[in-house]
């Protein structure tokens, strides 16, 4: 872990990270994001937020994102987020998010949001009919980030880009009201094997909660039978397994495979390679399956006692809100008193 950022601030060192609540979680989510955050919550005071707002970029059915973002509460706290000792909470539950978001809005440069490729994926052909939300989604991911102060940001490799505008967001805001240190620039996390996983369908492409295709990924809420059915039917190449990374070279799917087995299985792709390397992909995928089953089935199930009882859920939620607005108040009383609002 580098301390670029908590060096050169005077601000305590924070956590901050957020997932939507948009279709199921998935295994990318998971590895990417989630298993990353636990460990966490060891050495730092952490912030994990549901990011809803962030979902209303693209058209949702109100009732299906409620149920979502309880859905999405319920897998973190299954996953092992401890909502106790740190802040678990969904965004809408602390308008400072959407305030300072405003503020970024006058900060960050069209030019900025134009180079995003990930609306440009969003957006796709029909960018004239996008939401505006979706183009000047970074800015209020800036903003969740920032209105704590966060200095350490645990994401997938997809958010980078993300995250390197909302430090030019935190340097341009320090600059232009010469306020040194205002906001830290914070440091992104890009942690474990498998930072980038892929489609199970096609693997140069990232795996989606959003992908037509159910096919294409492992949601966190499918059971034993399903999971093993979509790595069955995952593509893969007439080749054995390679035995070394240099052999995945123009085989996407082989890479993606091995590297989920990696990291389910707590080792590296090299020495993954060692166990699996030189084998025919029928019986590593059964092995594949079975490491994910074992993975997955516990946290299936905790997430699901857990929805038994949305009302406490909800009582969570809140209680993060509660404790999330208690630390962003005075941060923001200052940007509004440093950009010149009265009050
Ligand atoms: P979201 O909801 O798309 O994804 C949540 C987290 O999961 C990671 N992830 C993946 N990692 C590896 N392989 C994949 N296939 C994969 N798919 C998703 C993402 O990188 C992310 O870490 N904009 C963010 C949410 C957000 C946020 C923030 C994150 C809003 N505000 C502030 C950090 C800080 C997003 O849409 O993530």
């Amino acid at each position: 872990m580098t301390d670029a950022a908590s060096s050169a601030t005077k601000h305590p060192q924070r956590v901050f990270s957020g997932i939507q609540p948009t279709g199921n979680l998935t295994l990318g989510n998971y590895l990417g994001a989630i298993r990353n955050w636990v460990p966490l919550q060891e050495k730092f005071d952490c912030i994990y937020c549901v990011v809803d707002l962030h979902a209303l970029t693209v058209w949702q059915e109100p009732a299906t994102l409620r149920d979502a973002t309880r859905q999405v509460a319920a897998a973190l706290i299954a996953c092992g987020i401890d909502a106790d000792k740190h802040i678990l909470f969904n965004q809408s539950q602390n308008p400072d998010h959407a305030e300072l978001a405003w503020y970024f809005n006058c900060v960050a440069r069209m030019g900025w949001l134009n180079r995003m490729t990930q609306f440009k994926e969003k957006a796709g052909k029909n960018k004239e009919n996008a939401s505006t939300g979706l183009f000047v989604y970074p800015n209020l991911m800036a903003a969740d980030i920032l209105a704590y102060r966060g200095t350490h940001v645990p994401v997938g490799e997809d958010q980078k880009q993300h995250l390197e505008l909302a430090r030019d967001i935190a340097i341009k805001f320090n600059n232009d009201w010469g306020v040194e240190d205002f906001f830290p620039v914070l440091e992104p996390l890009i942690l474990g094997e498998a930072t980038r996983v892929m489609s199970l369908r096609d693997g140069t492409k990232k795996m989606s909660k959003s992908d037509p295709s159910d096919m294409a990924r492992i949601n966190l809420t499918d059971d034993a039978d399903t999971i093993a059915k979509k790595i069955r039917k995952a593509k893969t190449d007439p080749e054995n397994l390679p035995t070394d990374k240099d052999g995945f070279k123009d085989r996407p799917e082989a890479q993606n495979l091995v590297t989920i087995y990696a990291a389910l299985t707590n080792q590296t792709v090299e020495t993954a390679l060692r166990e699996v390397g030189g084998g025919q992909f029928g019986a590593f995928k059964q092995q594949l399956a079975d490491a994910a089953v074992a993975h997955l089935e516990p946290i299936t199930t905790e997430m699901n006692r857990l929805l038994e009882d949305v009302a406490e859920i909800d009582r969570i939620l809140a209680k993060g809100g509660e404790r999330a607005r208690a630390l962003s108040a005075p941060i923001l009383a200052e940007v509004r008193e440093t950009v010149g609002l009265v009050r």
